[in-house]
């Protein structure tokens, strides 16, 4: 994907952050509602618990503080943002996109913002179109936000998927760099043939039938998303390294989007690598869908084990059905003394909100005038 690129121009990793609603939902508390037991969940999927967003929080509010702290790790103020990539399967609404709702809670005036779907591999979709739009000169700096909450589309009497998925966000900031390495690669895949194993309908209804549409749930093939899913993890990663002139034993770190367990380490026999060198939290977290493989890179980092020029590859699979992996070679940043950029970024934050109140109101007060010379004519 990235064979045409400005030569000498990179794109690179320089933020990164997530966010979790506080709520946790544990296994035992699902055994209330539905049947299955803790045991079988955690040795079906390794899942424990994952978090639920509270009523007053969706994917803009989530998406919007993942944002927040990955501009903040960056050093970046939203006014440096060219663009926003959302992937979301949950988005609050049809339109505006999430990325648009986003875009005014940072104030990030110059951005353009758009929202993508390719379900759980968006992340990488998302990763993949930022890396080429900054690497062929077209942008400077992006934000890639991956941003779900499953809770609101899950069918909580369904044990077959009730149990996997969890609400959450997570994001990177992007820029530009002369230097050698960042986004190396990336490798997208769809086969819409599989479509129906893994969806999720609209609940939009025709003109022409009277019978109310009713709101749909997720509905999972389950055994048959798994041997796709452990087939397309090895063959993605293998097939982003060779375009990369690398081999599995080059790289320091996969993170896997977290679906199941038994899913990754079916990827680490596959790739021969062993367990320790996979980024794993789906214990803590189940399936958040966009969001998982930032918020396994966030744990990765803050438990350093990402080191300068280490090869990350980053590699998902999901509804469409969809697949994809990219690799990154970490570079160093060196980390500045950031205090003074948080107050101000906070306070960037808090003009960005009287701004967009304040653009409201002309609009109101726009819309009166407008109204009132209408009925003077
Ligand atoms: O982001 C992509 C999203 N999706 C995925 O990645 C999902 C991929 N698939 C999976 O992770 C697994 O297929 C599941 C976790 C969904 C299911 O695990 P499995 O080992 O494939 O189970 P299964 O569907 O083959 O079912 C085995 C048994 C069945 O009972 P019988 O027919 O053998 O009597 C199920 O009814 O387990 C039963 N079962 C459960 N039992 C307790 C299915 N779900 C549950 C449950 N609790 N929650």
């Amino acid at each position: 994907m990235l064979n045409s690129v400005a030569p000498g121009r990179y794109a690179h990793v320089v933020g990164w952050g997530s966010a979790v609603p506080e709520r946790v939902l544990t296994n035992a508390e699902i055994e209330s509602f539905v049947e299955t037991n803790d045991a079988w969940i955690r040795e079906r999927t390794g899942i424990c618990e994952r978090r639920i967003a509270s009523p007053d929080d969706d994917t803009v509010s989530l998406g919007t503080r993942a944002a927040r702290r990955a501009l903040a790790c960056a050093d970046i103020l939203p006014n440096q943002v060219d663009l926003i990539i959302t992937a979301t399967s949950t988005p609050a609404r049809f339109f505006p996109a999430t990325a648009n709702l986003i875009q005014d809670r940072l104030g990030a005036t110059r951005a353009g913002a758009f929202d993508l779907l390719a379900a759980c591999t968006g992340f990488i979709y998302g990763l993949g179109l930022a890396a080429a739009q900054i690497r062929t000169g077209a942008i400077n700096t992006a934000v890639v936000i991956g941003t779900e909450t499953l809770s609101r589309i899950v069918d909580w009497q369904d044990r077959n998927t009730c149990i996997l998925f969890g609400d959450g966000a997570g994001a990177f900031v992007l820029t530009a760099s002369e230097v050698p390495g960042g986004v190396l690669d990336v490798v997208l895949h769809s086969d819409g043939s599989g479509g129906d194993l893994l969806t999720c309908h609209t609940g939009m209804r025709s003109f022409w039938l009277e019978e109310e549409a009713s709101r749909d749930a997720i509905h999972m093939s389950g055994r048959e998303v798994f041997r796709f899913a452990s087939r397309v993890m090895v063959t993605a990663t293998e097939e982003v390294l060779e375009r990369c002139g690398l081999e599995p034993e080059d790289v320091s770190l996969v993170v896997p989007h977290q679906a199941n367990i038994r899913i990754i380490e079916a990827a680490a026999r596959g790739l021969k690598l062993p367990m320790e060198q996979f980024a794993v939290n789906i214990e803590r977290y189940g399936n958040t869908s966009t969001a998982s493989i930032p918020l396994a890179f966030e744990e990765a980092m803050q438990a350093e084990r990402v080191h300068s020029n280490d090869y990350v590859v980053l590699v998902g699979f999901g509804a469409g059905l969809t697949w994809g992996a990219a690799v990154i070679q970490w570079a160093a940043r060196p980390t500045r003394a950031i205090q003074l950029r948080a107050i101000l970024q906070e306070s960037w934050y808090i003009l960005a909100r009287v701004r967009s109140l304040f653009l409201r109101f002309l609009r109101f007060i726009g819309a009166l005038i407008f109204r009132k010379s209408d009925t003077e004519r």
